[in-house]
Protein backbone atom coordinates (compact mmCIF):
# COMPACT_ATOMS: atom_id res chain seq x y z
CA UNK A 1 0.00 0.00 0.00
CA UNK A 2 1.11 3.60 -1.08
CA UNK A 3 1.45 5.52 2.40
CA UNK A 4 -0.42 8.89 1.75
CA UNK A 5 0.56 10.14 5.21
CA UNK A 6 4.43 9.68 4.63
CA UNK A 7 4.21 10.95 1.05
CA UNK A 8 2.66 14.36 1.85
CA UNK A 9 5.41 15.16 4.82
CA UNK A 10 7.78 14.76 2.20
CA UNK A 11 6.23 16.75 -0.47
CA UNK A 12 7.22 20.81 -0.53
CA UNK A 13 5.42 21.69 -3.76
CA UNK A 14 2.92 24.68 -4.04
CA UNK A 15 0.63 23.03 -6.99
CA UNK A 16 1.96 19.78 -8.58
CA UNK A 17 0.45 16.91 -6.37
CA UNK A 18 -1.62 18.88 -4.14
CA UNK A 19 -4.39 17.74 -5.74
CA UNK A 20 -4.05 13.64 -5.21
CA UNK A 21 -5.67 11.34 -6.69
CA UNK A 22 -4.63 7.65 -5.71
CA UNK A 23 -6.62 4.55 -7.03
CA UNK A 24 -5.95 1.01 -6.81
CA UNK A 25 -6.55 0.15 -10.71
CA UNK A 26 -7.66 1.87 -13.82
CA UNK A 27 -6.91 1.89 -17.43
CA UNK A 28 -4.34 4.42 -17.85
CA UNK A 29 -3.37 7.41 -15.62
CA UNK A 30 -2.77 9.42 -18.51
CA UNK A 31 -6.37 8.63 -20.27
CA UNK A 32 -7.68 9.58 -17.27
CA UNK A 33 -5.90 12.91 -16.87
CA UNK A 34 -6.63 13.68 -20.47
CA UNK A 35 -10.22 13.19 -20.49
CA UNK A 36 -10.47 16.38 -18.63
CA UNK A 37 -13.06 15.22 -15.53
CA UNK A 38 -14.86 18.00 -13.27
CA UNK A 39 -12.79 16.13 -10.46
CA UNK A 40 -9.51 16.71 -11.24
CA UNK A 41 -8.71 19.43 -13.75
CA UNK A 42 -6.64 21.61 -11.68
CA UNK A 43 -3.25 21.90 -12.92
CA UNK A 44 -0.81 19.95 -10.84
CA UNK A 45 -3.75 17.24 -10.15
CA UNK A 46 -1.36 13.80 -9.78
CA UNK A 47 -2.98 10.69 -10.41
CA UNK A 48 -1.26 7.44 -9.16
CA UNK A 49 -2.60 3.71 -9.83
CA UNK A 50 -1.46 0.76 -8.77
CA UNK A 51 -1.76 -1.21 -11.52
CA UNK A 52 -2.69 0.09 -14.91
CA UNK A 53 -4.76 -2.36 -16.89
CA UNK A 54 -3.88 0.01 -20.22
CA UNK A 55 -0.79 1.68 -19.40
CA UNK A 56 1.13 3.37 -22.71
CA UNK A 57 3.86 3.38 -23.58
CA UNK A 58 5.80 5.77 -26.54
CA UNK A 59 4.96 4.95 -29.85
CA UNK A 60 2.02 2.64 -29.25
CA UNK A 61 3.59 0.65 -27.38
CA UNK A 62 2.39 -0.86 -24.23
CA UNK A 63 3.71 -0.33 -20.43
CA UNK A 64 4.01 -2.55 -18.29
CA UNK A 65 4.52 -3.08 -14.42
CA UNK A 66 3.78 -5.09 -11.64
CA UNK A 67 1.05 -4.13 -9.31
CA UNK A 68 2.05 -1.81 -5.88
CA UNK A 69 5.67 -2.51 -6.77
CA UNK A 70 6.75 0.48 -9.09
CA UNK A 71 5.24 3.91 -9.74
CA UNK A 72 2.86 4.89 -12.40
CA UNK A 73 1.48 8.33 -12.39
CA UNK A 74 0.25 11.31 -14.34
CA UNK A 75 0.57 14.77 -14.16
CA UNK A 76 -1.51 17.41 -15.26
CA UNK A 77 -0.65 20.51 -16.57
CA UNK A 78 -3.42 22.95 -17.53
CA UNK A 79 -2.36 26.08 -19.59
CA UNK A 80 -2.49 28.43 -16.93
CA UNK A 81 0.44 26.48 -16.40
CA UNK A 82 1.84 25.98 -19.32
CA UNK A 83 1.16 28.76 -21.63
CA UNK A 84 4.49 30.35 -21.81
CA UNK A 85 6.17 26.88 -21.54
CA UNK A 86 7.51 24.59 -24.50
CA UNK A 87 5.98 21.16 -24.36
CA UNK A 88 9.42 19.70 -25.76
CA UNK A 89 11.09 21.60 -22.57
CA UNK A 90 8.41 19.98 -20.49
CA UNK A 91 9.68 16.16 -22.27
CA UNK A 92 13.05 17.53 -20.88
CA UNK A 93 12.34 18.87 -17.58
CA UNK A 94 10.35 15.66 -16.57
CA UNK A 95 12.82 12.78 -17.80
CA UNK A 96 15.41 15.60 -15.68
CA UNK A 97 13.01 15.22 -12.90
CA UNK A 98 13.08 11.76 -12.22
CA UNK A 99 16.61 11.22 -12.71
CA UNK A 100 17.95 14.00 -10.37
CA UNK A 101 15.56 12.21 -8.21
CA UNK A 102 16.97 8.80 -8.26
CA UNK A 103 20.60 10.12 -7.79
CA UNK A 104 19.46 12.21 -4.80
CA UNK A 105 17.69 9.49 -3.02
CA UNK A 106 19.95 6.51 -4.06
CA UNK A 107 23.15 7.69 -4.85
CA UNK A 108 23.06 5.70 -8.50
CA UNK A 109 24.26 7.28 -11.64
CA UNK A 110 21.24 7.99 -14.29
CA UNK A 111 21.48 8.48 -17.88
CA UNK A 112 19.12 10.15 -20.12
CA UNK A 113 18.57 8.72 -23.36
CA UNK A 114 16.62 11.37 -26.09
CA UNK A 115 13.91 12.26 -25.69
CA UNK A 116 12.98 11.22 -22.24
CA UNK A 117 14.27 7.43 -21.32
CA UNK A 118 16.10 7.40 -18.10
CA UNK A 119 18.68 4.93 -18.03
CA UNK A 120 21.05 2.81 -15.48
CA UNK A 121 23.91 1.52 -16.90
CA UNK A 122 22.45 1.43 -20.31
CA UNK A 123 19.54 -0.36 -18.52
CA UNK A 124 15.98 1.34 -19.15
CA UNK A 125 14.38 2.03 -15.20
CA UNK A 126 11.60 4.89 -16.58
CA UNK A 127 9.90 5.88 -19.52
CA UNK A 128 7.58 9.03 -19.94
CA UNK A 129 4.66 9.59 -22.36
CA UNK A 130 2.93 13.04 -22.67
CA UNK A 131 0.11 13.43 -24.34
CA UNK A 132 -1.86 16.72 -24.88
CA UNK A 133 -5.48 18.20 -25.60
CA UNK A 134 -5.81 20.59 -28.27
CA UNK A 135 -8.14 23.52 -28.16
CA UNK A 136 -8.07 25.99 -31.51
CA UNK A 137 -4.20 26.18 -32.25
CA UNK A 138 -3.02 26.02 -28.46
CA UNK A 139 -2.37 23.16 -26.15
CA UNK A 140 -5.52 23.27 -23.58
CA UNK A 141 -3.25 20.27 -21.45
CA UNK A 142 -0.46 18.49 -20.96
CA UNK A 143 -0.35 15.21 -19.45
CA UNK A 144 3.13 14.07 -18.15
CA UNK A 145 2.98 9.90 -17.48
CA UNK A 146 5.98 9.12 -15.60
CA UNK A 147 6.55 4.78 -15.17
CA UNK A 148 9.44 4.28 -13.12
CA UNK A 149 10.50 0.56 -11.98
CA UNK A 150 11.00 0.58 -8.29
CA UNK A 151 10.68 -2.82 -6.39
CA UNK A 152 10.00 -5.24 -9.61
CA UNK A 153 12.89 -7.83 -10.21
CA UNK A 154 11.77 -10.03 -13.09
CA UNK A 155 10.42 -8.48 -16.49
CA UNK A 156 8.43 -10.45 -19.12
CA UNK A 157 8.44 -9.80 -22.53
CA UNK A 158 10.35 -7.86 -25.47
CA UNK A 159 11.97 -4.86 -24.81
CA UNK A 160 14.31 -2.59 -27.35
CA UNK A 161 15.56 -1.45 -24.14
CA UNK A 162 16.58 -3.90 -21.32
CA UNK A 163 14.87 -3.03 -18.64
CA UNK A 164 15.99 -2.47 -15.07
CA UNK A 165 14.36 -1.43 -11.74
CA UNK A 166 16.20 0.53 -8.62
CA UNK A 167 15.81 -2.66 -6.51
CA UNK A 168 17.42 -4.82 -8.94
CA UNK A 169 20.70 -1.87 -9.14
CA UNK A 170 21.21 -0.91 -5.61
CA UNK A 171 20.09 -4.57 -4.13
CA UNK A 172 17.41 -3.03 -1.78
CA UNK A 173 13.67 -2.57 -1.16
CA UNK A 174 13.13 1.33 -2.15
CA UNK A 175 10.99 3.55 -0.82
CA UNK A 176 8.28 4.52 -2.98
CA UNK A 177 6.67 7.54 -1.47
CA UNK A 178 10.19 9.31 -0.59
CA UNK A 179 10.54 9.24 -4.84
CA UNK A 180 7.90 10.07 -5.54
CA UNK A 181 7.59 13.50 -3.46
CA UNK A 182 10.71 14.17 -4.64
CA UNK A 183 10.20 13.83 -8.28
CA UNK A 184 7.48 16.19 -8.13
CA UNK A 185 9.43 18.70 -5.58
CA UNK A 186 12.41 18.72 -8.26
CA UNK A 187 9.63 18.94 -11.35
CA UNK A 188 7.81 22.21 -10.20
CA UNK A 189 11.33 23.85 -9.09
CA UNK A 190 11.94 22.66 -12.94
CA UNK A 191 8.80 24.26 -14.43
CA UNK A 192 9.41 27.34 -12.69
CA UNK A 193 12.69 27.78 -14.46
CA UNK A 194 11.81 26.68 -17.64
CA UNK A 195 9.29 29.70 -18.11
CA UNK A 196 12.63 32.29 -16.81
CA UNK A 197 15.64 30.66 -18.38
CA UNK A 198 15.28 27.46 -20.26
CA UNK A 199 18.58 27.00 -21.56
CA UNK A 200 19.54 26.14 -17.86
CA UNK A 201 16.97 22.90 -18.12
CA UNK A 202 18.58 22.51 -21.64
CA UNK A 203 22.21 22.44 -20.19
CA UNK A 204 21.22 19.97 -17.36
CA UNK A 205 19.45 17.54 -19.59
CA UNK A 206 22.32 17.75 -22.13
CA UNK A 207 24.98 17.06 -19.31
CA UNK A 208 23.44 13.37 -18.96
CA UNK A 209 22.80 12.46 -21.96
CA UNK A 210 25.85 10.12 -23.11
CA UNK A 211 24.59 9.98 -26.64
CA UNK A 212 25.87 13.32 -28.41
CA UNK A 213 28.76 12.55 -30.28
CA UNK A 214 27.02 8.96 -31.57
CA UNK A 215 25.76 6.86 -34.30
CA UNK A 216 22.43 6.59 -33.93
CA UNK A 217 19.37 5.20 -36.04
CA UNK A 218 16.26 7.00 -35.98
CA UNK A 219 12.92 4.82 -36.63
CA UNK A 220 10.05 6.95 -37.71
CA UNK A 221 7.50 4.90 -38.66
CA UNK A 222 8.79 2.50 -41.49
CA UNK A 223 11.54 5.24 -42.38
CA UNK A 224 15.18 4.71 -40.70
CA UNK A 225 17.39 7.60 -40.94
CA UNK A 226 20.90 7.14 -39.68
CA UNK A 227 23.47 9.63 -38.29
CA UNK A 228 25.45 11.50 -35.60
CA UNK A 229 23.83 12.47 -32.90
CA UNK A 230 25.01 16.20 -33.21
CA UNK A 231 23.59 17.87 -30.03
CA UNK A 232 19.75 19.20 -28.52
CA UNK A 233 18.45 22.18 -29.93
CA UNK A 234 17.57 25.37 -27.51
CA UNK A 235 13.57 24.04 -28.21
CA UNK A 236 14.67 20.78 -27.39
CA UNK A 237 14.81 18.97 -30.92
CA UNK A 238 17.33 16.40 -31.58
CA UNK A 239 19.88 17.97 -34.02
CA UNK A 240 20.89 14.98 -36.49
CA UNK A 241 24.04 15.27 -38.58
CA UNK A 242 23.22 13.22 -42.28
CA UNK A 243 26.33 13.60 -44.29
CA UNK A 244 26.79 17.29 -44.08
CA UNK A 245 23.24 18.50 -42.97
CA UNK A 246 21.73 18.89 -39.94
CA UNK A 247 18.60 17.65 -39.70
CA UNK A 248 15.70 18.72 -36.83
CA UNK A 249 14.34 15.98 -35.01
CA UNK A 250 10.75 16.33 -33.00
CA UNK A 251 10.80 14.18 -30.27
CA UNK A 252 7.20 13.26 -30.91
CA UNK A 253 7.32 10.66 -34.32
CA UNK A 254 10.45 9.30 -33.67
CA UNK A 255 12.39 6.54 -31.47
CA UNK A 256 15.89 5.46 -30.86
CA UNK A 257 17.32 2.24 -31.87
C1 LIG B 1 7.73 4.87 -22.62
O1 LIG B 1 8.87 4.72 -22.20
O2 LIG B 1 7.36 4.35 -23.69
C2 LIG B 1 6.76 5.73 -21.86
C3 LIG B 1 6.13 4.98 -20.72
C4 LIG B 1 5.15 5.82 -19.94
C5 LIG B 1 4.39 5.01 -18.91
C6 LIG B 1 3.54 5.85 -18.00
S1 LIG B 1 2.94 4.94 -16.62
C7 LIG B 1 1.88 6.24 -16.18
C8 LIG B 1 1.36 6.87 -17.45
N1 LIG B 1 0.13 6.24 -17.90
C9 LIG B 1 0.28 5.56 -19.03
O3 LIG B 1 -0.62 4.92 -19.60
N2 LIG B 1 1.54 5.67 -19.46
C10 LIG B 1 2.33 6.53 -18.60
Amino acid sequence: MFNLDKFDIKLETDFIGRNFIYTDEIGSTNSELLAGKQQYKKTGAVYLAEKQLEGKGRKNRVWNSAKGLNLTFSILLTKETISEINISHINLAASLAVSTAIENLCQLKTELKWPNDVLIEKKKVAGILIETSIKGKSVDRAVVGIGINLNQIAFQGEFNLEPTSLKLELRMEIDRENILAEILNIFEEMLIELEQNPANVIDDWRNKCQMIGDKITITENDKIIRGIFHDIDDEGYLLLKVNNDIEKIHFGDVSLI
